[in-house]
C-alpha cells in the first residue's frame, strides 16, 4: 500500500517512516512545510497518516476525501471548526482519529471508565499529564480522552465537570469535578495518571510511553485496518476491536 505521511519531518513523522520500512506500507510521499519535503502528495497514494499540526488537518482530510483514500489522524489540538471538515470527510472515506494510538492507553481508557463507574463521585478525579517541552497543545489529546472516559463512567458530560488547572482563591473542591493538569519538561514522551482520591484510600492508574514507536506502530496498523472499510469516523478502539464502553 502506497502511503503519504503528513508532518514527515517531525518527531512522529520520522518514527513512522522508520517503522514503515520493511512492512506492506510504502511511504511514497513525505509531506511537511520543512525544507526538502514534499508540499503535498501526488497520484497513486492509497492512504494518509497525519501527525502534523491541527491547522493542516482540514485540507489534508478534505483532499483525501476527494480522492477516496483512507486517512489516519494522530494530530491533536484539532478545533471544533476544523473538526467539521473531519466529520464531512468521514461521510465519504474511512477516517481513524485518536489522541493516542498506543495499545496501553486504549486499555487504560477502558480501565478508567470502569473505575469511575465503580467508585462513583465520592472519589475525586484528578488527571495529570507530563510531556516534553516541545509539545504545542495542552492538555494532551490523551488527557482529554481519559477525562471523557471518566465522565462516561460516571454517566455525566465532561463539559459541565471539567476544570483545567487551578489558581487563586478557589474554595473547596466541588463534588463531581474532573480536573486536568498539564506539565511540560525535558524529553518526556508522554506520561498520564488518573487519580481517584477518596476519604480513606486512593487509586492511581498510570501509563508511561517510553518510545514514540508505541504510537507510530498503532497508527500504521490503523491505516492498514482502514483500507477498504466503509466510510465513517473510527477510533483506535475500533481498530483494536475493543468493546464500546
Ligand atoms: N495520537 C497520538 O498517538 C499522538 C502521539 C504523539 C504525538 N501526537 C500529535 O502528533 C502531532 C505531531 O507531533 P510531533 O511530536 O511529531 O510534532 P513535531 O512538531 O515534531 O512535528 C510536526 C511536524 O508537522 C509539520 N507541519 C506543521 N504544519 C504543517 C502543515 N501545514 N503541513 C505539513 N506539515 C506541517 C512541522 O513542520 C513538523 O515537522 C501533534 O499534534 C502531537 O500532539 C499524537
Amino acid at each position: 500500500m502506497k502511503i503519504a505521511i503528513l508532518g514527515a519531518a517531525g518527531r512522529m513523522g520520522q518514527k513512522l517512516i522508520e517503522l514503515a520500512r520493511g512492512t506492506e506500507l510504502e511511504v511514497v510521499a513525505k509531506v511537511d512545510i520543512a525544507d526538502g519535503y514534499d508540499r503535498t502528495w501526488g497520484a497513486g497514494v492509497e492512504g494518509v497518516i497525519d501527525f502534523s499540526y491541527h491547522t493542516a488537518v482540514p485540507d489534508g482530510v478534505t483532499k483525501a476525501a476527494a480522492e477516496g483514500i483512507p486517512y489516519v489522524i494522530g494530530t491533536t489540538g484539532v478545533t471544533a471548526e476544523e473538526q467539521k471538515a473531519v466529520d464531512a470527510a468521514a461521510a465519504k472515506i474511512p477516517v481513524v482519529q485518536s489522541g493516542n494510538y498506543s495499545l496501553g492507553v486504549n486499555l487504560l481508557l477502558e480501565l478508567v471508565r470502569q473505575t469511575a463507574a465503580t467508585l462513583g463521585p465520592d472519589y475525586d478525579i484528578e488527571i495529570t499529564e507530563l510531556h516534553h517541552r516541545h509539545k504545542k497543545d495542552a492538555p494532551s489529546g490523551t488527557a482529554l480522552m481519559l477525562a471523557k472516559s471518566a465522565a462516561k463512567g460516571r454517566g455525566i458530560a465532561l463539559d459541565g465537570a471539567a476544570v483545567y488547572g487551578r489558581r487563586g482563591d478557589i474554595g473547596e473542591r466541588p463534588v463531581g469535578e474532573i480536573a486536568i493538569h498539564a506539565l511540560r519538561g525535558g524529553s518526556v514522551v508522554g506520561d498520564h495518571t488518573v487519580l481517584f482520591a477518596g476519604e480513606l484510600e486512593r487509586v492511581e492508574l498510570t501509563h508511561k510511553a517510553q518510545d514514540r514507536a508505541a504510537f507510530a506502530a498503532g497508527a500504521l496498523k490503523a491505516l492498514a485496518w482502514a483500507r477498504g472499510r466503509a466510510p465513517g469516523l473510527y477510533t483506535m478502539r475500533d481498530v483494536l476491536g475493543f468493546a464500546e464502553g
